[in-house]
């Protein structure tokens, strides 16, 4: 802490968070924490931020140039403990020359694995079938009865094949998919890996049997999946969605869903979260919607907790972050 003088530098973390970042932290930095399970008041983090040299925040801040004015101009970095930024406005800290450490890589593997979960909790019916069973809805064994789509043999569109997109991508090609199909700004040499073919978005939407959304939220994809989109998608399509509620018009998911325009729609991220209790979508039996879990395993979030206070503790100290958006 070369430049900094003598004192310890001042650490501002907006929740309780697994232990392994503060850990990291703590005997090299002054800590100040919102410590409860609820997001940090605005009004509290723009009080708090003052004076600090460095913020560990979550995706549930809204980090803005009115916090960052807050902080004042010795805040030297920003770490969040989530591989998405869309909560973060970049332009603002590039402006100031602040740097910003994310935590991609150590949840793709949990996301992976909730995104084929929800998959097959959606396309066989898994929350609805188990639901009849307790409602007294279980008959007796019928050939007609609860029948979902399998992956066997299906066609499946995966929206941004990035780190979480090609992980998902992997995990079901022994399902026995037939096909991969991919769109994005620009081909990927992974996607030879599962012999993905690179197609724009409206082909995806036609030929697609699953529809999943893994691409990163930003100003240009806003409600990319819309009544469009929903039009131009097979009647017995899946969509898949664990990225960010934001990519999805959720009144226009609610009209295809309705409507079975398309078959179902497995959720794990919605547009608020958490999702009103009286949102028509949790009305349909073929919408499946999680709390936004998807790297919600032990492992994942110490190791992101982890990365984060590396993050900053490396910048603070003169060295690279380990994981720095670019
Ligand atoms: C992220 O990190 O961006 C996820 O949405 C939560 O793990």
């Amino acid at each position: 802490f070369s430049s900094m003088s003598n004192r310890r530098p001042k650490v501002y973390v907006t929740r309780r968070v697994p232990p392994d970042g503060l850990e990291i932290l703590r005997p090299h930095c002054e800590i100040t924490q919102w410590d409860s399970e609820k997001p940090v008041p605005r009004a509290e983090l723009i009080r708090q931020i003052a004076g600090k040299d460095a913020l560990f925040c979550l995706l549930t801040d809204k980090i803005d140039g009115e916090v960052l004015n807050a902080a004042g101009p010795q805040l030297k970095c920003i770490g969040t403990m989530s591989v998405g930024y869309d909560h973060i406005d970049m332009t603002e800290c590039r402006e100031r020359n602040i740097p910003v450490g994310f935590t991609p890589d150590v949840l793709t593997n949990a996301t992976a694995e909730l995104t084929v979960g929800l998959l097959l909790a959606t396309s066989r019916r898994l929350i609805e079938a188990s639901q009849s069973v307790r409602e007294g809805g279980w008959g007796t064994w019928d050939p007609c009865w609860m029948l979902g789509h399998g992956l066997d043999g299906s066609t499946v569109g995966v929206v941004g094949l990035g780190r979480i997109g090609m992980a998902v991508a992997r995990r079901l090609a022994p399902f026995g998919v037939k096909r991969f199909l991919y769109s994005g700004h620009s081909p990927k040499n992974e996607a030879n890996e599962i012999g993905a073919e690179f197609v724009d978005f409206d082909d995806l939407l036609s030929n697609s049997d699953f529809v999943l959304g893994c691409c990163a939220l930003t100003k240009e994809n806003q409600g990319l999946f819309d009544k469009d989109a929903f039009s131009k998608m097979k009647s017995n399509a899946i969509f898949v969605n664990t990225s960010r509620g934001g990519l999805v018009n959720q009144t226009d998911l609610y009209q295809a869903l309705v409507n079975h325009q398309i078959a179902a729609a497995g959720l794990d991220v919605t547009s608020p979260e958490p999702l009103p209790t009286d949102s028509p979508l949790l009305t349909l039996k073929n919408c499946v919607i999680l709390p936004h879990i998807g790297s919600a395993t032990e492992m994942a979030r110490g190791a992101m907790s982890a990365l984060t206070g590396r993050n900053i503790l490396s910048f603070l100290r003169g060295e690279e972050m380990p994981c720095r958006i670019k």
